[in-house]
């Protein structure tokens, strides 16, 4: 078998493990928050929230594919090991940076809208939104992306010495001869049992007798497995036309939704231009819109690079990232949604001076949430998931973020096809001023509507030091995945920190709305005594991100996987 070939062929360096020593500044490890697991290694390196993804990635990457091929066949692998976040029937974004010619490329596969979705479609008969409409119904579903966008990414920037077919092989495997529950299927199967269990699709696959799959059973997915095998054989188009298409309509149409075989014949990946930002002379390469991540995610550093966060006292300086949080996150309800039908004004809010403008009304003291005075960016003349990062020999990259929105989507697996189904479409606001299932508030700019994405926070984001990836980086965490963002990198550039140690680092969070500082264990509970003196709203939050990095050292690509999660990976070769 391919799988088991390849392991005994290749010199995988799995590096023993080195278990990140206890950091100096600026926080100490909590107990709650396992170090990184780091690998170092000269030829590649893949870090991915499922082991047996992370491996096949590696053995791409030295059968001769580029790291590009290797993101598309972890794609195609988390689908089958990672069921909660890893898909087919989901969406996500792809950021590349291409050595030869130092290309950055963006692509977007989030899932769209039905053609007749419409500004109402999640309320009540009261007007009122409706969270059973809009993710635990048929309605929720956006037709899907995954397919199409890995499949894109493999025609035009894999190396093309492997087929898709090839790319396809090892997640064939995996589905058909089945995979030891382990790691975090074990751990997040009881949590999505209730979902899961109301559709007899799914809970042939997850469920057995009257409990959900436990460690050591065997996930066996023979549907999934012809899936993937069609697409191997026929390309996209056959998940997007014919047999696999209809049966996912037909699924949706059963639950109560409104997407037709032909939303799906309809269906387009495209390609963006990389939203671009400067800090302390790192150029940071991110997501544009429909995603908020890369444009907040330049925001919150462009406000911060007006202070010198290292040599500030650790409150002051964690103040200060806070009250940076508040105005990106404002500025991204306000303004940002899918850019094909909205204006979303990313030069501007992206821009230096933006930032000074908002740093200037940063004080001492915290700014309430209602008092965040949400800028008037001007636009000058002249952006339950999982993360994987990927590097080979030649300096290309990839990061990649991709979800079915909540732990196993919909919980829907479309019948016949294996394909487990999102619930995305929650990320659209409902109702102006209302809050998704992640509490983040949205207006107009954000309503549903035909063939429309909705807005995300997924921040897949590679850090160019001249010219060349320094960071690849990125996180599952729905809201909290570009704060998760912003404070990796800041841990490096700022505080020094290794990479393994800037993974396993406790978070903080806000989001604007709610008005609150959500913070991980491991925090100097005096540190935090000071932010509440200065008004702002600490509450302790269990760890809700797994930021899968890499940085490129003069030692060789350390990988980090954050073990915020069981089962994370970093393999290099
Ligand atoms: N569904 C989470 C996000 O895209 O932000």
């Amino acid at each position: 078998m391919f799988h088991a070939v390849r392991t005994l062929s290749l010199v995988i360096a799995l590096l023993a493990s080195t278990l990140a020593q206890a950091q100096v500044a600026p926080e100490q490890y909590a107990p709650a928050i396992p170090p990184a697991q780091s690998v170092t290694a000269p030829n590649g390196m893949v870090v991915a929230q499922e082991q047996r993804a992370a491996r096949i990635g590696i053995e791409l990457l030295d059968r001769g594919g580029n790291a590009v091929d290797a993101a598309v066949a972890v794609g195609f692998a988390l689908a089958v090991t990672y069921p909660r976040a890893g898909n087919l029937g989901g969406g996500g974004f792809m950021v590349i940076h291409l050595a030869k010619g130092h290309r950055d490329i963006a692509i977007d596969y989030r899932e769209t809208a039905p053609a007749a979705a419409t500004p109402t479609m999640f309320l009540d008969a009261q007007g009122n939104p409706d969270p059973a409409k809009s993710r635990d119904s048929g309605l929720a579903v956006g037709v899907p992306g995954t397919v199409a966008g890995l499949a894109l990414a493999a025609k035009k920037y894999g190396s093309g010495k492997l087929s898709l077919a090839e790319l396809i092989a090892p997640a064939i495997d995996l589905a058909r001869n089945g995979v030891r529950v382990e790691d975090d299927i074990a751990d997040s199967l009881p949590g999505a049992q209730a979902r899961l269990k109301r559709w007899p699709s799914s809970a042939a696959i997850f469920i057995n007798g009257d409990r959900v799959l436990q460690e050591g059973d065997r996930l066996i997915q023979l549907d999934l497995a012809d899936t993937l095998q069609a697409i191997a054989d026929n390309g996209p188009g056959a998940f997007y036309t014919g047999r696999i298409a209809d049966e996912i309509a037909e699924a949706v149409d059963q639950a109560g939704g409104i997407m037709t075989a032909k939303d799906l014949a309809d269906y387009k990946a495209v390609e963006r231009p990389v939203v671009r930002g400067k800090y302390r002379g790192y150029d940071i390469v991110s997501m544009p819109p429909p995603s908020s991540g890369g444009v907040a995610l330049i925001e919150m550093l462009n406000i911060l690079e007006g202070y010198h966060l290292g040599a500030l006292p650790r409150e002051a300086a964690l103040h200060d990232m806070i009250e940076a949080m508040k105005h990106a996150y404002a500025d991204r309800a306000v303004y940002m949604g899918d850019p094909d039908f909205i204006k979303v004004p990313v030069a501007a809010l992206t821009s230096k001076g933006y930032a000074s403008s908002l740093r200037a009304t940063i004080g001492a003291r915290a700014t309430p949430a209602t008092n965040i005075r949400v800028g008037k960016p001007v636009e000058s003349e002249g952006q339950n998931t999982t993360q994987f990062s990927v590097i080979d020999r030649d300096g290309n990259a990839v990061s990649n973020t991709y979800t079915l929105n909540f732990s196993y989507g919909l919980g829907l697996v479309a019948d016949g096809t294996g394909v487990l189904l999102n619930n995305e479409l929650d990320d659209f606001t409902a109702k102006p001023g209302t809050a998704n299932a992640y509490g983040l508030v949205g207006f107009n700019k954000n309503l549903p509507g035909p063939s429309k994405r909705p807005l995300s926070s997924m921040t897949p984001t590679i850090v160019l030091k001249d010219g060349k990836p320094f960071l690849i980086t990125g996180s599952p965490g729905g809201s909290r995945i570009i704060t998760a963002v912003l404070q990796v990198i800041s841990n490096v550039i700022d505080f020094h920190m290794p990479i393994d140690q800037a993974v396993s680092a406790p978070r903080l969070h806000n989001q604007w709305e709610p008005d609150k500082t959500f913070v991980e264990p491991g925090f100097d509970p005096k540190v935090l005594e000071a932010l509440t003196a200065r008004g702002q709203t600490i509450v302790p939050t269990a760890p809700h991100t797994d930021a899968n990095s890499i940085e490129v050292t003069p030692d060789g690509y350390v990988g980090a996987a954050d073990r915020r999660t069981r089962g994370s990976m970093a393999a290099g070769y």
